[in-house]
């Protein structure tokens, strides 16, 4: 008889606070987009620093097991000052840093917060995103968001409904 090696070895993606200790490591992720990927999302020193400012802003670095691989920014309440206009929950800020796309940690880490949500009983999510070359929007399509019909500038919005159990 031979040993069994496991064959999924794919990590669990999970959310972990943003520390004293991680922060400057968040920081860098950004650096690791190509120069398409940087123009459609905020660099993560400027959204930390936005999110420090906003009374609405959750934010979390994204690990597939203890690698950090990701950042995500929601804004959970209204905040018109802070220029999001939507009822509910919106996604301000997502990225999975270059190294690490492809690998199903983008997908990953949206189920599993569109679980916590269904879980809490949100029905909704919003987020927007820039369309063309280099733009999420497919990415965004496949994990069930549709348009909305609304601008943010130059941006659409999208919305993915989170069916109760
Ligand atoms: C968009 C992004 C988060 C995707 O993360 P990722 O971990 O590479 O995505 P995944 O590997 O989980 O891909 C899931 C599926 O979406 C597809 N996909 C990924 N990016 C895509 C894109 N830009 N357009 C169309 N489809 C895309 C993948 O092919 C995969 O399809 P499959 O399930 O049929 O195989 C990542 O490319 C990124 O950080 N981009 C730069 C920042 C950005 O645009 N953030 C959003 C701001 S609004």
């Amino acid at each position: 008889m031979t040993d069994t090696v496991n064959p999924d070895p794919a990590p669990a993606v999970h959310f972990r606070p943003i520390t004293f200790k991680t922060v400057v490591e968040v920081c860098k992720l950004s650096d690791t987009l190509s120069p398409l990927h940087h123009q459609m999302v905020a660099d993560n020193a400027i959204s930390i620093a936005q999110g420090h400012f906003s009374e609405a802003a959750w934010m979390r670095a994204i690990y597939a097991g203890d690698t950090m691989v990701g950042f995500i920014m929601l804004h959970t309440g209204l905040g018109y000052d802070d220029r999001i206009d939507c009822p509910g929950v919106f996604m301000w800020r997502f990225m999975i840093a270059g190294l690490h796309q492809g690998k199903g940690y983008g997908r990953k880490a949206l189920e599993t917060l569109f679980e916590h949500l269904r879980a809490t009983g949100v029905p909704e999510m919003y987020t927007s995103c820039e369309v063309g070359e280099g733009s999420p929007e497919g990415f965004y399509r496949k994990l069930g968001f549709t348009s909305t019909g609304k601008m943010y500038g130059d941006e659409i919005e999208l919305i993915r409904k989170i069916a109760p159990r």
